[in-house]
């Protein structure tokens, strides 16, 4: 065919509506009057995490009127980055982010605002020098879990002398820290408190049993760990009973999250305290992209309420109604 046809032909069947543009993957007819929501998840790193997916995939289901396309990242920034560019590419027409770290969204999020694609952050903060750069955020205040936690600590444990192990989550996630901050608060308050132990377990199970079996094998006493999630904890639980050593009476285990599971751990002994961060996020997005449809503005900061579990305020009821 003579090139310089083609070009032609190509725009005459454009205008003409009878075939899509070479690389637009075609938008099956049922989902065309769907609103398309790409939505860049951490990974899957935790029971919490799960269920802030399975929460966001319910509520912007098809039934909704939402098409949802998820990629996880697998707690990589880049990767995210990559989605982020993805989703624009497609076209969306909202992006959610639930960023892995606070930094480094700055250029990424100025190609969304210049594609003019809203972008809604969910459960960690962001870092920014413009806050334009993002619609709203819904999450939890993780500086206040972690003051909580020592709240806990001074009222339950006073100034009996504490040597602490910390099992942090992502360094330079918010829930991180936040969570750090508080401990730390806590740490220059209290003389009689010492840390004998910190690193991250990157909020999974494998790495907080692997860092306590660490902490075991040097032989460094302590009485308190200070887990900055439930599933760290339960490596960490694990790793305690191999060496045969129960928790809740050998060591005094603080947790964040309050997952259905650790709220039994409670009951059985094992955790003495859960901080609550509250996974369902999905409802709280789509009623921001709902107002955002009707041309309302949403509020740009929201902060989840949040409670705290012990033996004391802990009951059956609480753990059966639990979404999570
Ligand atoms: O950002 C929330 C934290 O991320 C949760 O505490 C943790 O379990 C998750 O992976």
């Amino acid at each position: 065919m003579n090139k310089l046809l083609l070009p032609v032909l190509l725009i005459l069947c454009l205008v003409l509506g009878g075939c899509s543009a070479p690389n637009a993957p075609a938008v099956p007819e049922a989902e065309a009057d769907l609103i398309v929501v790409g939505f860049s998840q951490v990974g899957a790193e935790s029971d919490w995490r799960n269920a802030n997916t399975l929460s966001m995939q319910t509520a912007l289901s098809a039934e909704n009127g939402y098409r949802l396309i998820l990629d996880d990242a697998q707690q990589k920034m880049e990767k995210q980055v990559t989605a982020i560019r993805n989703f624009i590419n497609q076209g969306v027409d909202y992006i959610v982010l639930a960023p892995t770290t606070e930094r480094g969204w700055e250029t990424v999020l100025s190609e969304a605002k210049a594609a003019g694609i809203p972008v809604i952050i969910v459960d960690r903060m962001i870092e920014v020098s413009d806050a334009e750069l993002f619609t709203c955020w819904i999450g939890s205040d993780f500086r206040r879990e972690g003051d909580t936690a020592v709240r806990w600590m001074e009222q339950h444990l006073g100034d009996t002398p504490l040597e602490i192990v910390h099992l942090q989550g992502n360094i330079g996630s918010s829930a991180q820290i936040g969570r750090t901050e508080g401990l730390d608060a806590g740490l220059d308050a209290h003389r009689s408190w010492n840390l004998v132990f910190r690193d991250s377990g990157d909020f999974t199970q494998a790495k907080g049993q692997e860092l306590m079996e660490a902490v075991l094998a040097e032989g460094t006493p302590f009485n308190v760990i200070f887990s900055e999630n439930d599933n760290m904890a339960y490596g960490a639980i694990d790793a305690l009973k191999a060496a045969g050593l129960q928790p809740g009476k050998d060591v005094t285990l603080i947790s964040f999250d309050s997952s259905r599971t650790a709220l039994g751990l409670i009951l059985e002994g094992e955790i003495s305290l859960d901080v609550e961060c509250n996974p369902l996020h999905g409802p709280r997005v789509r009623a921001v992209i709902e107002q955002l449809e009707r041309g309302e503005t949403p509020l740009k900061y929201t902060y989840v309420e949040e409670t705290f579990f012990d033996a004391d305020t802990l009951t059956e009821e609480t753990i059966s109604g639990r979404g999570y």
